[in-house]
């Protein structure tokens, strides 16, 4: 028998709310890491704009470019067997009209084998979520700090317009989006709404009482280059394991150890 759980679908994924089972989202950006997060059980994996700032090493992620995205959503679609991938739609890629919206999300779906995509937005953005779902494609919204807004939004702040915050993540769960990101909103705003949406809500700085939570990989591996954002735990230091693996290997070059016997032919 398969050890192998079944894989994670759209309505398997929204069905988690109503069971009262918490939803685990990371990102992934390539093939191999995408198969470790995977390999690891987590509901859904997330090949987020993000890539503009920790792949990159870009100060925002407006620098993500369709084409981009796709590129590293076909790696991460790849590698998913049990997780549902999810695509971030790249500034501005939805904001064009809603038929080019539409033509943009399908790319997602053809060119790669991800199932949903995602973006920024709540009562700005129904027509547009509307047009995708009615087109068959899954979306998950984004509301609260929203990183493609960040020039009008003054900066990566905390969110706290309580009415907008709830009226954005109404007005998506009406439009038909299977999921919403909370991201950096007062835990208790974050609660208030969890209760008022029927579809999960999944939190990045935003309290416990979602339904889910999502990192980027990077800042839970500990790989982040500067500042690591306060709720954006590391439960690992990857970035001191590979500079201590790369100094030793430095250093047995130096002083002949590698290769030994054992990595030379005969
Ligand atoms: O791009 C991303 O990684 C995201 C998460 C922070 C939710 O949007």
């Amino acid at each position: 028998m398969s050890s192998v759980p079944s894989r994670i679908t759209v309505p398997k994924f929204v069905a988690m709310k109503a069971a009262g089972r918490k939803i685990t989202v990371l990102t992934a950006y390539d093939y191999p890491t995408a198969r470790l997060v995977d390999a690891a059980g987590v509901e859904a994996i997330l090949v987020g704009d993000s890539l503009a700032m920790v792949v990159q090493g870009h100060a925002s992620t407006l620098r993500a470019t369709l084409d981009e995205m796709i590129y590293h959503a076909e790696m991460v679609g790849r590698a998913a067997e049990h997780a549902l991938v999810i695509v971030d739609m790249p500034f501005p890629s939805f904001l064009v009209g809603k038929y080019k919206a539409i033509e943009n999300a399908a790319r997602v779906l053809k060119e790669t084998s991800c199932q949903a995509v995602k973006l920024e937005g709540g009562v700005d953005q129904v027509e547009v979520i509307e047009a995708l779902v009615s087109a068959g494609i899954p979306v998950m919204a984004h509301v609260g700090l929203r990183p493609q807004s960040v020039h009008r939004q003054g900066g990566y702040r905390v969110q706290r317009d309580r009415e907008q915050l709830l009226a954005d993540a109404q007005a998506a769960d009406r439009a038909g989006a299977f999921s919403i990101v909370l991201e950096c909103i007062p835990a208790d705003i974050a609660r208030e709404i969890t209760a008022a949406v029927s579809i999960p809500t999944i939190g990045i700085g935003a309290g416990a009482d979602c339904d889910g939570q999502v990192l980027v990989l990077h800042d839970l591996l500990g790989l982040t280059a500067g500042h690591r954002p306060r709720h954006a735990k590391a439960y690992a230091d990857l970035g001191t394991t590979i500079t201590d693996a790369v100094a030793r290997y430095r250093d047995e070059v130096r002083e002949g150890v590698f290769p030994s016997e054992e990595q030379s032919f005969r």
